[in-house]
């Protein structure tokens, strides 16, 4: 059975006001994949629209790439279904991320010395930095994922995510400088000014401010900051019964009300599905230490745009959704457990609510 989330009640409420003649303000439907969040000032729509344009350049030798790289633009690796997107898988050009770290946590060697933790896959000329063949050495995939939503994601209080502390073992990702990790799979940055100032580093080689004015900077940040969410769709509201029945809830939290000194991302409910707290997953999915993360504990990857993705989890390497949720474990061990135990037609309701998100 498919029913309409109270967000879109409300829409569909205020259609029939209007046809009642009744005053009403006027409606905007929700922006599309790629588009910018609604609601933004004409000079913030401005900014989101010339950051596309950083957020797409491609650099060359000349303007400032490598020697080492991954790709030429952010927009080569972020790039499905639009701009801004996920990571493709087999095509010809490099859409992932390998990392490398050795031992772990409290004394995890992200191996800076010899060119780590990402060890870039493409040079301009000179020898690849190769990674170091000590015994205790890891090396780990990353998916490239999608970026819309991640102002709100950004606007979510660190109170907020710290009062889910201790719900199926997660834990905040407390940097050294006492900010609290929420971008990346280990959770290891706090804003995205400073997870893109790094990403120009490690994808493209390119040095803020020698090679990339700071300027150019913030405004790749504003595009990012200001790309809005998924559409929202009609859910599957027994599916989502079920989502909460086996536990996935607790770690994939639905919501939160976003505060912000920028209007657009302020007071906004944020539909992200995930508490952005570390989680011990389990030897299985274990690979590096990074961050303050050991080799097993990931951040609750959001959910929030899941209906367009085709490859899950960190790596990439679960083909279906049945097969991601199945490689939970550690703390996820009992949700894994009790999906597996679901009644066929209770286990596809909610594989079509994951669909729908
Ligand atoms: C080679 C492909 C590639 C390129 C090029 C690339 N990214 Fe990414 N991006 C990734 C991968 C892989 C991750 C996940 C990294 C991780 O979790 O450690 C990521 C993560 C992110 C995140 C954090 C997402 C999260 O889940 O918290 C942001 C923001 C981001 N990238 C922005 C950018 C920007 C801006 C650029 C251009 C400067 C860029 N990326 C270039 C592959 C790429
Ligand atoms: C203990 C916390 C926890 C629970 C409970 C949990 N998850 Fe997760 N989930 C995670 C973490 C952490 C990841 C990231 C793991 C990785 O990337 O290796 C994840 C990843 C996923 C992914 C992959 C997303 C992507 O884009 O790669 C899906 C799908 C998912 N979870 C669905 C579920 C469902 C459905 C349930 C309930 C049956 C559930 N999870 C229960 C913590 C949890």
């Amino acid at each position: 059975m498919i029913w309409m989330t109270g967000r879109m009640m409300l829409v569909v409420a205020g259609f029939s006001l209007i046809m009642a003649g009744a005053a009403m303000p006027t409606i905007t439907p929700s922006p599309q994949f790629g588009e910018p969040l609604p609601d933004l000032t004409p000079s913030e729509l401005d900014r989101f629209t010339q950051g596309k344009v950083v957020f797409s350049r491609e650099f060359t030798p000349e303007t400032g790439l490598g020697p080492f790289f991954n790709n030429v633009s952010c927009a080569k690796c972020h790039e499905q279904p639009v701009v801004g997107g996920a990571g493709a898988f087999g095509e010809d050009d490099v859409d992932t991320e390998r990392h490398a770290a050795a031992g772990e946590q409290p004394t995890c060697d992200e191996l800076e010395a010899a060119g780590g933790p990402v060890f870039r896959q493409q040079t301009t000329g000179p020898d690849l930095p190769s990674i170091p063949g000590f015994a205790d050495v890891r090396v780990g995939i990353r998916a490239t994922p999608a970026l819309f939503g991640f102002g709100l994601i950004e606007a979510i209080p660190d109170w907020a995510i710290l009062a889910n502390q201790g719900r199926a073992g997660g834990r905040a990702a407390t940097l050294a400088d006492g900010k609290l990790g929420r971008f990346g799979r280990k959770a290891t940055d706090s804003d995205l000014l400073t997870f893109i100032r790094g990403a120009f580093d490690k994808e493209q080689g390119v040095l803020v401010p020698n090679e990339l004015s700071t300027a150019d900077l913030a405004l790749t940040v504003d595009f990012v900051r200001f790309l809005a969410p998924p559409p929202v769709r009609a859910v599957d509201r027994y599916g989502e019964q079920m989502f909460y029945a086996t536990g996935c809830a607790t770690c994939h939290v639905p919501t939160f009300i976003t505060r912000s000194r920028i209007a657009a991302l302020d007071r906004k409910i944020v539909y992200i599905y995930s508490d952005l707290l570390l989680h011990d997953m389990g030897e299985a999915l274990a690979d590096l230490c990074k961050g303050v993360a050991t080799r097993a504990e990931f951040r609750t990857e959001p959910l929030m745009g899941l209906r367009n993705r085709t490859r899950f989890l960190h790596d990439g390497r679960a083909l279906s959704l049945e097969s991601a949720i199945l490689q939970h474990g550690g703390q996820g061990t009992a949700a894994a457990a009790a999906f597996l135990n679901l009644f066929y037609r209770d286990r596809y309701a909610l594989l079509r609510y994951l669909k729908s998100l």
